[in-house]
Formats: structure tokens, C-alpha cells, sequence
């Protein structure tokens, strides 16, 4: 059961399933080289949640699939084999709190495991379902392209911002704001993707540079400060990113310093587009305001790999998601259509 076969022209690969393990690309070592991390277990899987080895929301949510079918894998000689993955789900969860992919994934593994009534049959289903996720995700992406594509309906070449990655890295494959970049580049639609490079992280100098290039995708790398200029020049028409939780009135959490690129595209009349799966969309929540944000380690902003970029303790706030007002969009693109001023109305009318 492998999906990386047709996965391999819809973009870089980030994961690799094998039945007994699961291999991830290091992403926190790219473009430097292309090392891959073998998790065996389900443990191992969040352990590669939490330090960003794999991350991007909709790949979260399918690592932390195959993590389950791991556990079921591991447990399936054991007479507590259903305590085996029960433990395996709630450690998954506990991996990172922001992308609802990550949950949503968990339950969908859940519920299959509730129709298992044997070890075997655990090991059999859990894969299954693991690989559907994964695959549903690719087919997710594609027809997003599509939906964005009818929305922006260029008549000529334009040109794009993005930020963070939100590419075949961060997804089953192809990518969500990213695989419409590469649908526009297919159609000769694409003039210029302009790349922020996301502090502190580095997503996008990093990992979107690197896909973009690998795949000959004309791309400039901008510092996120630049990116006010870039939309002053004009040479800019729409702001393409992904999501890790849409609130059903249409509020986005995503990379931080995404806020930001909104009221600058507001600003200055440029389009503003969040491209995410249904999986993003968390219609429990009312608004934005009741996402959980994710803070890290201000050893992120502090320094990079060891160098020290800031005084030694100095204090560093270091929230890594931001909150975008659903007024400040144009519109959300899923597989199942496109929201445009995308409010709870448009939402629900979305998921009826
Ligand atoms: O901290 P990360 O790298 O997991 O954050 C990723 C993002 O914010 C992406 O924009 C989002 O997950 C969408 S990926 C298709």
C-alpha cells in the first residue's frame, strides 16, 4: 500500500507508507538535503508532529492516520490491542493544537476502529483508511485548482504572493494554495509567484522556494517585510495561502503574518484567497477567536540552527498561527466549491 507512485508528478513527496513504518522527508532540514525519518510507531509519528519533521496541516492530518495504523500494527498480537491504539490516538492528538486536520483525521481513524472486532482486522481497516485520507487529500487539491482557478478567472498571465508552504510538502500532494499556483503555471496563467520567506520558520524560503524551483515555477523569494512594496508595484493580483482551522462564519487561522497580508491586500485592491479542504474546516467553532494558537519556543526566533540571531534570554513572543477576520477575504476555496465573501451563511450553504 504505497500512495508515492502517482503522487510523484503532483509534486515533491513528503511521506512514504509501508505497512510496519512510516518514512517522512526531514522538512526541518531542507533545502540543505534530503534526509527521511523512519517512524515505526505511533509514538515516533507525534514525536515528527511536534518538531515539524512533517508538517502543514493536511499533512499532519494524514501522518497522524498512518500513526494509528501503526499502533494497530504494533498491537496486533496483543490481547489489549484496542488500549493500544486508543492510547496511540490520544497521544496523536496531543501532537500540536492548531490544524483541525490533525483531529479530524484522529476521528475519522476512530470510527473505523469502532467497526474492528479483531487484531487483524484493526491492522486491515486502520491502513485502509489511513491511505483513503491520504488519497482523498490528493484529489482534494486537484480540485480546488480548479474551483480557484473558475474564481480568479485570469485573461493573462498574472502574478501571486504566498506564504508559508502550503505545497505537496504540507499535503497528500500537489497542495492546496500551492497546487494553484501550479495549475495556473500549467495553463501559462502564472506570471511570478512572489514567495514570503515566514519568519521564523522559514516555510517559505525554505520549502516553497525549493518546490517551486524544483518544478521550474517562476518564483521570487521576498522577506515578509517586502511584501507591502510588492503589492504597492501592482505586480501582484491575487494573495494565495492555505489554512490550518476555518471557523464556520469564515474566520482563518493560518501561518502568522497572514493577518497582515490580508489588510495589506485589502489595502491595496489586490484579491485575497484561502485554499484549504473541507478537513480545514472546523464548523464547531463559531469564530476565529476560539482557535487555539499554537506558541513555540522563542529558541525559533532567538537564533537558527544554533546561531544567535538576538541577545541571549532576551523574551520573545512566538505565536506561530495568526487569526484572519472572515471580512478581510475574498474567498475560501474547498474541494466542495468556493465561498465567496465568505461569511456563516456562504459557509453553512457550503457544508449543507
Ligand atoms: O507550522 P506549519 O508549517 O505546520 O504551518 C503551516 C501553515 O500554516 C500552512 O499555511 C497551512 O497548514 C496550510 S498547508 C496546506
Amino acid at each position: 500500500m504505497a500512495i508515492s507512485t502517482d503522487q510523484r508528478s503532483m509534486g515533491a513527496v513528503a511521506m512514504r507508507w509501508h505497512g510496519d513504518r512510516l518514512e517522512l522527508l526531514d522538512q526541518r532540514l531542507l533545502p540543505a538535503g534530503e534526509h527521511w525519518v523512519t517512524a515505526a510507531d505511533a509514538s515516533a509519528v507525534a514525536q515528527c508532529i511536534a518538531d515539524m519533521v512533517v508538517r502543514g496541516a493536511p499533512a499532519i492530518g494524514i501522518s497522524a492516520a498512518y500513526g494509528v495504523a501503526l499502533a494497530a500494527y504494533n498491537a496486533r498480537g496483543n490481547s489489549n490491542w484496542k488500549a493500544a491504539v486508543r492510547l496511540a490516538i490520544d497521544e496523536l492528538a496531543q501532537s500540536r493544537p492548531t490544524a483541525v486536520n490533525l483531529f479530524w483525521a484522529l476521528q475519522r481513524m476512530e470510527q473505523t476502529f469502532l467497526t474492528c472486532a479483531s487484531p487483524g482486522e484493526a491492522v486491515e481497516l486502520l491502513a485502509a483508511e489511513a491511505v483513503l485520507i491520504h488519497e482523498e487529500d490528493l484529489a482534494a487539491n486537484l480540485a480546488m485548482a480548479d474551483h480557484a482557478l473558475d474564481v480568479m478567472n485570469p485573461q493573462q498571465a498574472i502574478g501571486v504572493l504566498t506564504h508559508c508552504n502550503t505545497g505537496a510538502l504540507a499535503t497528500g500532494g500537489y497542495g492546496t494554495a500551492l497546487g494553484v499556483i501550479r495549475r495556473l503555471h500549467e495553463r501559462q496563467l502564472l506570471d511570478r509567484v512572489y514567495a514570503d520567506e515566514t519568519r521564523p520558520w522559514l516555510q517559505g524560503s525554505r520549502l516553497t522556494a525549493w518546490e517551486l524551483m524544483q518544478d521550474n515555477i517562476p518564483v521570487t523569494l521576498n522577506a515578509d517585510g517586502a511584501a507591502a512594496a510588492i503589492l504597492a508595484s501592482g505586480k501582484v493580483k491575487w494573495v494565495l495561502v492555505g489554512a490550518d482551522r476555518i471557523t464556520a462564519n469564515g474566520d482563518v487561522a493560518n501561518k502568522i503574518g497572514t493577518y497582515s497580508l490580508a489588510v495589506l491586500a485589502r489595502y491595496h485592491n489586490v484579491g485575497f484567497m484561502v485554499v484549504a479542504p473541507s478537513s480545514t474546516v472546523d464548523m464547531a467553532l463559531v469564530s476565529g477567536t476560539e482557535i487555539p494558537i499554537e506558541e513555540r519556543e522563542g529558541t525559533e526566533v532567538r537564533e537558527i540552527r544554533g546561531i544567535p540571531l538576538a541577545p541571549a534570554g532576551v523574551d520573545v513572543f512566538n505565536p506561530v498561527f495568526d487569526v484572519t477576520p472572515a471580512g478581510l477575504i475574498d474567498a475560501i476555496v474547498t474541494e466542495k466549491g468556493a465561498v465567496r465573501k465568505p461569511d456563516l451563511a456562504g459557509m453553512r450553504a457550503l457544508f449543507a
